[in-house]
């Protein structure tokens, strides 16, 4: 099944997780072509049978490549098998769940329903991952705000460093589980 994995991203996490989809996705026999839709422009998806869309979330917004893309092949999307997967700040919203217990519902809604409704997309799957947060791309106020959250509530809360200034909050073992999901969706 010839496949197009195309993803925006800020401040990385995307470009991390749909490399891990493409390389599942060519274990189950697709072959995959994998596009940061920054750095390489689609002009068309004809030869495609399945497109996996992929983008980073911040201040409640998709990347701005990852929403032309989808405006611009809207009628297409809608004759093809295409995936959608978000990389989001999911892990900070699972921490307000006590205070605030629709914390992860509002964060989708945001995230990927209000989207899915405004760009009319038929996904047959769609994933919900966290991201990273990466102090070292973050402007001045970003930095202050996240760097103060991060010591204060995630270092003792399991989320460690990877490098200095560089939080990876994505699950892998759940990226990968979806990916072999979604190809058993793809061939029916
Ligand atoms: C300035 C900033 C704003 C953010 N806003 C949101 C948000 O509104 N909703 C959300 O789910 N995650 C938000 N996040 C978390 C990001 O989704 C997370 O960093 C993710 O890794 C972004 O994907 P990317 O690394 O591919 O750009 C924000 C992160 C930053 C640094």
């Amino acid at each position: 099944m010839n496949t197009l994995v195309v993803y925006g991203t800020r401040y990385g996490a995307t470009t991390g997780t749909a490399e891990e989809i493409a390389k599942i996705l060519r274990e189950e026999g697709f072959d995959v072509k994998v596009v940061n839709a920054k750095k390489e422009k689609i002009k068309d998806i004809t030869p495609y049978d399945l497109i996996v869309v992929g983008t980073g979330v911040a201040l409640g917004k998709w990347t701005g490549e990852i929403q032309d893309f989808v405006k611009r092949f809207e009628t297409e999307l809608t004759q093809k098998k295409m995936a959608l997967f978000v990389s989001t700040g999911k892990f900070m919203a699972e921490r307000q769940l006590k205070e605030k217990p629709t914390a992860v519902e509002d964060t989708r809604k945001i995230d990927i329903d209000d989207k899915v409704a405004k760009y009319k997309l038929h996904p047959i799957s769609i994933g919900f991952f966290g991201g990273v947060l990466n102090l070292n791309k973050m402007n001045f106020l970003s930095r202050r705000m996240f760097g103060g959250f991060i010591k204060e509530q995630m270092g003792t809360d399991g989320f460690n460093e990877t490098e200095p200034g560089f939080y990876d909050m994505r699950n892998w073992e759940e990226i990968q589980v979806w990916t072999k999901d979604l190809a058993q969706k793809a061939r029916q």
